[in-house]
């Protein structure tokens, strides 16, 4: 048995006890204290800001002992806490505790500053990450990035092989999009950002999953979270991957709309209606009867994205990832074993096209790159919803993004 002493050295830690000491020692205490596994943010030294996330800022920073090694140090937010470390940060750090492959991004260590009367004796922690060059959400913001077809396949191909991976160990992804998908000089390609990320489990004696379908970045957001579902799974992540894979080739997001219910009447336009003869079960989803759900539109996403894509095994597997139904649509497997994958040009690798280009592009940077209301699209996807030209700026032609008036 443990002695009687070690038990309340645990809780008291210190001769006396913690709860005995007047405040200057206690003050004195915290500030002393050495967090056991949780280095002093200190040893990095932050070089710039690449990111302003929901949740806190991402600064890209060098180990002071060994400048060459870079990392991305990712700030947890504590402003709404009044006490303790925020859970949702605590889930994102067990799930990347738990991952651990080539195409999801890599988390060193959690560090800590130290506290102080400065701060008020709240330290500020750091989720520090292996760091990489891009994001996609810059690299396809930059016309100058040119991807070829070997290179788009080989970019979607990591995409899903980490989706596989994630998925094989009953992680939902829960907010795909550009800018959490990182790409490396040297053209690995990582799932980041775990935010939103959590477990699943298959029901079982007919029970139903309650998770949150508040989650996905809008644009990116499958049409069964956009109807309410709540017992959903893997398939989210993979509507997500078919509108990162169109995006390889718009440049922008396919769907922007501004308001859930905008939201479904873009998915509508592209996918077809959503019915219960195509979708069995819709019914059943809490919000189908609540929305008023656009009529008689046809399927047209091989038609819409020909022009664009191109390449005919392409647009059979953007078709096959963008299914309303999510349990008809494409898993990662299935999507990984299609003939765009094991077809001429096979994909290649990237770290020459990216070798072209030496500044860093995420979507943070290119953002204060390009500041203003207007945002310049790339191609004229966008105007095939918005149809309107809203301004010619020095040569370049600008679309409204705002659907309202529409
Ligand atoms: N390891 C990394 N290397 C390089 N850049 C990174 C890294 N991790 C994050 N970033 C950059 O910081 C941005 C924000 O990071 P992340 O998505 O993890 O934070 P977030 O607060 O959850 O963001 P958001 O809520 O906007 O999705 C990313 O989009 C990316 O540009
Ligand atoms: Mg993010």
């Amino acid at each position: 048995m443990m002695p009687n002493s070690s038990i309340s050295s645990m809780i008291n830690p210190v001769p006396g006890g913690f709860y005995k000491m007047n405040t200057k020692e206690k003050e004195k205490y915290i500030e002393e204290f050495d967090f056991p596994f949780c280095d002093e943010a200190s040893k990095y030294e932050k070089i710039t800001k690449i990111g302003q996330g929901t949740f806190g800022e991402v600064f890209k920073a060098k180990d002071r002992k060994n400048p060459a090694k870079i990392v991305a140090m990712k700030k947890v937010l504590m402003d709404n806490e009044k006490e303790g470390f925020p859970i949702t940060a605590l889930r994102e750090i067990k799930i990347l505790q738990l991952l651990k492959h080539e195409n999801v991004v890599n988390l060193i260590e959690i560090c800590r500053t130290r506290a102080t009367l400065d701060n008020k004796y709240r330290s500020t922690f750091y989720l520090v990450f292996d760091f990489c060059e891009h994001d996609l959400a810059g690299l396809l913001s930059n016309v100058n990035v040119k991807f070829s077809l070997g290179e788009i396949k080989r970019v979607i191909q990591q995409l899903l092989n980490g989706l596989y991976y994630i998925h094989s160990n009953k992680i939902l992804h829960r907010d795909m999009k550009a800018a959490n998908v990182l790409i490396t000089k040297n053209g690995i390609l990582k799932l980041a950002d775990f935010g939103l990320a959590r477990a699943f489990s298959q029901c079982k004696n007919g029970q139903v999953n309650r998770y949150t379908n508040r989650v996905v970045t809008l644009w990116y957001r499958p049409p069964e979270l956009l109807l309410g579902d709540r017992n959903y799974g893997p398939p989210v992540d993979l509507w997500g991957a078919g509108c990162i894979m169109a995006e390889m080739w718009t440049r922008s997001p396919i769907m922007q709309g501004n308001t859930e219910p905008q939201q479904l009447a873009l998915i509508s336009q592209l996918c077809g209606s959503i019915t219960p003869e195509t979708w069995p079960g819709v019914e059943s989803l809490e919000l189908y009867n609540k929305i008023e759900l656009a009529r008689g539109q046809k399927r047209k996403v091989k038609d819409r994205l020909k022009p664009y894509v191109k390449n005919p095994y392409a647009c059979d597997l953007l078709d096959k990832l963008l299914v309303l139904d999510p349990q008809k649509r494409c898993d990662a497997d299935a999507a990984l074993n299609h003939d765009f994958f094991w077809s001429e040009p096979m994909p290649c690798d990237l770290s020459k096209m990216l070798a072209q280009h030496t500044q860093s592009m995420f979507e943070f940077t290119m953002q204060s790159r390009r500041q203003g209301v207007l945002r310049q699209v790339n191609t004229p996807w966008i105007a095939y919803f918005f149809n309107r030209k809203t301004a010619v700026h020095e040569g370049l032609t600008f679309y409204r993004l705002d659907l309202r008036s529409d």
